[in-house]
């Protein structure tokens, strides 16, 4: 199926939650001039929850700053206006699927683990190998199974027949996907990265999360999210409903190029991250 096709059917679904205000307004605010500390910080302590969050993150092990951060105007000083406006993201994205029914077999709470740890996982590769954008490379992880959930939401009966018949024989979901949809979880994910009007790399890591064998990663950030999601799934946090590990593409880890010596404190650093990371992103 070729693009034009999938953001047609995309666009067709009427279940897909429109993004919190909040997250509209700062998006706009954050492109035009009066885009002051100020101005964005207003916004923010308009959500509670949100405000409560971002002093939370501002204060995790991602930072490690000696003192205690206890102002959300320092917050956005520190986290900048680009992670702040991720973050805000990442704790409203989950919670506008929550109500809705997947199906019997789709897991959503591991699923959702799932989206945290490749998250951070393909942040720490990012910062591993000195990508100029780790939040970026953090939504992208964050969002790239994002299709499967769309899809669930609309199809929960169909999509369970994904999830049993990938349980049962080890077939990877995409194929699945393809041979019961005719469409799969990437092309889905980064038609709506699109509808939802994010940047066209956050789109592309969505779409190219899964890169074939031999295939070569266009960019660094798609080399970190392919990789993170495999990583995340070998230390087991959360499950994506996949039953075999996917294979590594050896382009994407070489255009990283890290070493192998290193993967061992990247794991370290992942697993550290993601246990705080769920304990602040999980409502
Ligand atoms: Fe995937
Ligand atoms: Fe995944």
């Amino acid at each position: 199926m070729n693009a034009k096709e999938i953001e047609r059917i995309v666009s067709s679904l009427d279940k897909i939650p429109t993004l919190p205000a909040i997250y509209s307004k700062l998006g706009k605010l954050l492109q035009s001039p009066d885009a002051t500390i100020a101005a964005v910080s207003n916004i923010i302590s308009e959500d509670q929850v949100i405000a409560a969050k971002v002093l939370k993150f501002v204060n995790s092990a991602f930072y490690g700053f000696p003192q205690r951060v206890g102002s959300l105007q320092r917050a956005i000083v520190i986290l900048g206006f680009n992670t702040i406006k991720n973050l805000v993201f990442a704790t409203s994205v989950f919670d506008m699927f929550r109500g809705m029914d997947t199906g019997g077999a789709f897991d959503k709470k591991n699923f959702w683990k799932h989206c945290i740890g490749s998250a951070v996982a393909s942040r720490v590769l990012a910062e591993a190998a000195d990508l100029r954008n780790p939040d970026e490379v953090f939504t992208g992880g964050l969002l790239h199974d994002i299709g499967k959930l769309v899809v669930a939401v609309h199809y929960p009966d169909k999509y369970s027949a994904v999830v049993n018949e990938v349980q049962h024989t080890g077939t990877p979901m995409v194929e699945s996907e393809r041979k019961i949809f005719g469409y799969d979880h990437c092309q889905v994910g980064s038609a709506l990265a699109a509808q939802w009007r994010f940047p066209a790399d956050t789109a592309q890591m969505i779409g190219a999360h899964h890169l074939a064998d031999g295939a070569v990663p266009a960019r660094k950030d798609i080399a970190a999210v392919h990789m993170g999601n495999i990583l995340s799934m070998a230390l087991g946090l959360g499950s994506g409903g996949e039953k075999k590990l996917a294979t590594v593409n050896a382009k994407a880890w070489e255009l990283l190029g890290l070493s192998l010596s290193s993967l061992e404190l990247v794991m370290d650093k992942i697993v550290k991250l993601y246990g705080e990371n769920t304990e602040i992103l999980e409502m």
